[in-house]
């Protein structure tokens, strides 16, 4: 074959040296090209060899990122209608596999559970939590098994069900929803807020959720992270030192309550809060430690956004849905009365609220996609997930799961009242709002009583309006997306006294 002689046998070439023959230089393109269109259909060939989930076809190199700004817990539910419960994306280097049926997720959580308990991570995640030196963002190993065991013995106990009921002095005092905020602030914290510092805290948080899905480029593709925008770096550098300057702040305040009760009384020291039971465990210089901080920051994020969020949604659905407010209100005045303030003991006969304040987190999750990562090799509905890959739950589509769910997108507390509903505690993976298994909320029972108590109060104590002229179908349910997912506009509704003292 000439070509590949001429190839072969520079030698008997009759053109000088330097000069390459005609046949030489086609014979090279020839070459690169069918070498090319070998890589190609090798790459290909190994996709669809590949024991990978499916997933939407992505570009060499940058795989599937110019799907980014679909990549919310909604855009994830679409591509899962599409692909299934388990899809593949690869984002740059980055791959991600996404869970959408509850079949998945039980096969994820359950007999699976320590595989896929390591926590995927950013530059921002790092950064903000302190290259995951708290709980909520430290892979699985003895430091998280260390963190959790403080955590659930100490600081989220049931006993510290006494400094949400606390909750309750404020609602007299408060006139529109930004009651939340204010209730969440001093459920965490005990002391009354200075002017203004709910509303601070709430912005601080809500940048935190944002900062922890926005883009950076070096997540995905890491040799190109020097095209880091400055401007990304110095949110993440302000929203941290904006947090740690307010726990700082709240650390040293309660120190100081520490002390001057020392000095008083035994009776006055009765109620603590959770950063007075971080302190005693972690001991008097401990507020100089990043550890405290970033507990403090597991605290006020897993504790504070996930609340109000819930409780912001829970009232907007109660406005949305006149009915189901009224019956709400029946059921209190049956069973509080309308001569009294909701009591602890009143919760367990307030069945109806219940099933409200579930069927809100079933189509209002606070964290819409569980953000976890492998540990090992794993098998999972029969394809590879390699070590390290980024597995992603989308409890938001799993809530809204049209195979499970009657009427999937309608607000029907209604359905929590059957015999057979699900329930949130870990066991139906229909309904995991909490999560379940080893990286659940520990927090789920404290949560779940401080929206009971919130909502109770707000629903008993007041009769509520929304704005002069607006009609309850015109409210806007939109929500945002971020490690949170927020209402994107949020509900303004007035009060007015309801209760007969
Ligand atoms: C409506 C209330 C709440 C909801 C819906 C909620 C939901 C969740 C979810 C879905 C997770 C992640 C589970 C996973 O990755 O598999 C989580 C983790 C966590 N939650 Fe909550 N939560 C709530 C309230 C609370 C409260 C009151 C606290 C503490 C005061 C708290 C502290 C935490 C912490 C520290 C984690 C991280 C656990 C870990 O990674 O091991 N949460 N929560």
């Amino acid at each position: 074959m000439v070509i590949s002689y001429t190839l072969l046998s520079p030698i008997h070439s009759p053109y000088p040296k330097a000069m390459e023959s005609p046949i030489q230089n086609s014979a090279m393109f020839f070459f690169l090209l069918s070498l090319l269109c070998f890589m190609i259909f090798l790459f290909q060939l190994s996709r669809k060899l590949s024991s990978y989930p499916p997933g939407p076809k992505g570009l060499p190199i940058i795989g599937n990122m110019s799907m980014m700004a679909q990549l919310t817990h909604r855009g994830l539910a679409q591509l899962a209608k599409h692909y299934g419960g388990l899809l593949h994306l690869k984002i740059g280097l980055l791959n991600m596999v996404v869970v959408s049926t509850p079949d998945v997720a039980r096969e994820v959580l359950l007999p699976q559970d320590s595989v896929f308990s390591n926590r995927s991570s950013s530059t921002a995640i790092k950064y903000l939590s302190y290259d995951g030196a708290d709980m909520a963002f430290a892979n699985y190993g003895p430091f998280w098994r260390q963190m959790r065991k403080i955590c659930v013995i100490k600081l989220f106990s049931r006993r510290r069900l006494e400094s949400w009921v606390s909750v309750r002095d404020e609602i007299n005092t408060m006139l529109a929803l930004s009651l939340t905020s204010h209730i969440i602030y001093k459920a965490a914290f005990g002391s009354n807020s200075h002017e203004g510092e709910e509303g601070q805290i709430e912005n601080i948080l809500q940048e935190f959720s944002r900062l922890f899905v926005e883009f950076n480029i070096a997540d995905f593709i890491p040799w190109l992270g020097w095209i880091h925008p400055k401007e990304f770096k110095k949110r993440l550098v302000n929203a941290r030192r904006e947090l740690d300057v307010f726990i700082d702040k709240v650390i040293d305040e309660h120190l100081a309550k520490k002390s001057n009760k020392n000095s008083k009384d035994e009776n006055e020291a009765a109620v603590t809060d959770m950063v007075d039971e971080l302190i005693s465990f972690l001991d008097e210089g401990a507020h100089e430690n990043k550890f405290t901080d970033s507990l403090s920051t597991d605290v006020m994020f897993g504790g504070t956004e996930t609340v109000a969020t819930t409780i912001e949604w829970a009232m907007a659905e109660l406005m949305k849905n006149p009915k189901e407010l009224k019956k709400v209100q029946e059921e209190l005045s049956n069973v509080v009365g309308l001569y009294h303030r909701v009591q602890d003991f009143n919760l367990e006969n307030l069945m109806y609220l219940k099933c409200t304040l579930k069927e809100t987190l079933r189509l209002h999750p606070p964290i819409p996609v569980l953000p976890h990562k492998t540990a090992k090799d794993a098998v999972l509905a029969g394809y590879s997930i390699p070590v390290g890959w980024h597995v992603v739950i989308n409890v938001w589509a799993i809530g809204r799961d049209e195979t499970v769910w009657d009427e999937p997108n309608a607000f029907k507390p209604s359905r929590f009242l059957e015999q057979s509903a699900k329930d949130f505690k870990g066991n139906d993976f229909e309904f995991i709002p909490f999560g379940s298994g080893r990286r659940s909320c520990p927090g789920m029972q404290l949560g779940f009583y401080a929206l009971e108590m919130s909502v109770a109060e707000l629903v008993h104590c007041f009769t509520w309006e929304l704005r002069e002229g607006m009609k309850s179908s015109e409210l806007d349910m939109s929500d945002s997306f971020g490690l949170t997912a927020p209402k994107a506009v949020p509900l303004v509704a007035m009060p007015s006294y309801r209760l007969k003292y």
